[in-house]
């Protein structure tokens, strides 16, 4: 559970206790980590960066996307598409804006779940591509 990483026991002068940090477990790796693995701090150090830069990289990705899409609306609005045309965009860059949200506001940068962080991912750039798409088709239509 959360708290065999996030609340380790710690000991000081004899003394055994759960740390009440709730901070990063990598500034406790040999208390929250080593009890259950065989590797070393710099190993599963190595594995959590490679992880975190990996989801990093995919966030830029999709938090540029899904601006590029809310942009798209706007500039759809300002040529005149109505609110019924744009039901389906809008709709579809909630969906885009509230993927990237989750993975942002989960804060473990991928660790938690990489699989799950991934996925989420590609769902937010490909809603927000389809928004762009729908709208920029909308554009040429009533332009
Ligand atoms: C297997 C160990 C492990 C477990 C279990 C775990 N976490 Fe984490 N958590 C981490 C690591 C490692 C990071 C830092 C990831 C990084 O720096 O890239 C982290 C980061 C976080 C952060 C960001 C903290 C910060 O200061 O950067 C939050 C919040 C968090 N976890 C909440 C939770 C919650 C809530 C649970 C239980 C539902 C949980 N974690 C379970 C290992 C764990
Ligand atoms: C309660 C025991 C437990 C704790 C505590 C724990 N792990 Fe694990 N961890 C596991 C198990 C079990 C697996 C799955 C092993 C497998 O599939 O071979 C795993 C898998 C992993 C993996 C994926 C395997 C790999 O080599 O890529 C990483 C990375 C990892 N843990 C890092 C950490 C880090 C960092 C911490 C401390 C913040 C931590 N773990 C704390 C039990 C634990």
């Amino acid at each position: 559970t959360c708290v065999d990483c996030h609340m380790p026991y710690m000991r000081e002068n004899g003394q055994k206790y759960t740390s009440h940090w709730m901070t990063n477990p990598l500034k406790t790796t040999e208390e929250s980590c080593l009890k259950c693995h065989d590797e070393s701090a710099e190993t599963l150090k190595a594995r959590v960066q490679t992880i975190g830069d990996n989801t990093f990289k995919l966030q830029r990705i999709a938090g540029k996307t899904v601006a590029q899409a809310h942009k798209t609306i706007k500039a759809a609005m300002d040529v005149g598409a109505t609110d019924e045309q744009l039901e389906e965009p809008r709709q579809l860059v909630r969906e885009a804006q509230w993927y990237w949200d989750w993975v942002a506001a989960e804060n473990g940068m991928g660790f938690h779940n990489p699989d799950k962080i991934m996925r989420t991912l590609g769902l937010s750039i490909d809603k927000a591509h389809q928004c762009i798409e729908k709208t920029n088709a909308i554009m040429k239509g009533s332009l």
